[in-house]
């Protein structure tokens, strides 16, 4: 794996993440145990935030004390599965602002398509957080990744549960300034795209729409 590449393999994370590979798990607990997740993986992706000190008054004594300073953070959705890990995320940092990208392959060019694009200003000055419960075969994510460049993200990560081998190769081929945080490194993908043993399609495990 290359060098940007970091597996949070917490007990409870593979914990949760079984939870949400099972058949039989339903939507409502899929969306929770999402929500858990990602909270836990935030941590991880937001370990290097710089800290300067404030000076404070506890009730027994004044001091200086660590407190966030400098990158905004901005935490960006690719649609829509991604929605699944904001909650979880904004748990964790409720400042944080969020952006969104829609971009689809198209099944005849095979070219990615932008259909939706969003995200706040002043990227360049943020701490961006891409996040996608997948990492399948990194189109999306390499595409979406390339307009956040565009726009002026400087300081970029992305944010998955689980991670196909060749999707981690492919994103760190095209964008190796990029560190990838992931709850679990799966065996392959299938002929549809899909990751295996995976969870299935994240988006309609998440809001029930299989079918
Ligand atoms: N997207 C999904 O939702 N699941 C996969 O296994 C691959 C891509």
């Amino acid at each position: 794996m290359p060098p940007s590449f970091t597996l949070v393999d917490h007990p409870l994370i593979q914990h949760k993440l079984t939870i949400l590979r099972r058949t039989d798990t339903a939507t409502a607990q899929f969306r929770q145990v999402l929500r858990e997740i990602a909270f836990v993986l935030g941590c991880e992706a937001t370990k290097d935030l710089a800290l300067g000190e404030v000076e404070i008054e506890t009730p027994l004594e004044r001091g200086n004390f660590p407190y966030l300073e400098g990158k905004k953070l901005c935490f960006v959705s690719i649609l829509r599965a991604g929605n699944g890990l904001i909650d979880g995320l904004l748990d964790l940092v409720p400042s944080a602002r969020v952006g969104h990208i829609g971009i689809y392959r198209d099944p005849e060019t095979l070219q990615a398509v932008e259909y939706y694009f969003k995200t706040p200003d002043a990227l360049e000055e943020r701490q961006v957080i891409m996040v996608d419960p997948m990492l399948a075969t990194a189109n999306t994510a390499i595409s979406a990744a390339h307009r956040l460049k565009e726009k002026g993200a400087r300081n970029l990560k992305f944010m998955c549960l689980l991670a196909a081998p060749e999707g981690v190769e492919a994103f760190s081929a095209a964008h190796s300034d990029i560190p990838i945080i992931a709850a679990a490194l799966d065996r392959e993908l299938n002929d549809h795209g899909y990751i295996l043993p995976g969870l299935g399609d994240a988006g309609d495990r998440m809001y029930g729409t299989k079918g």
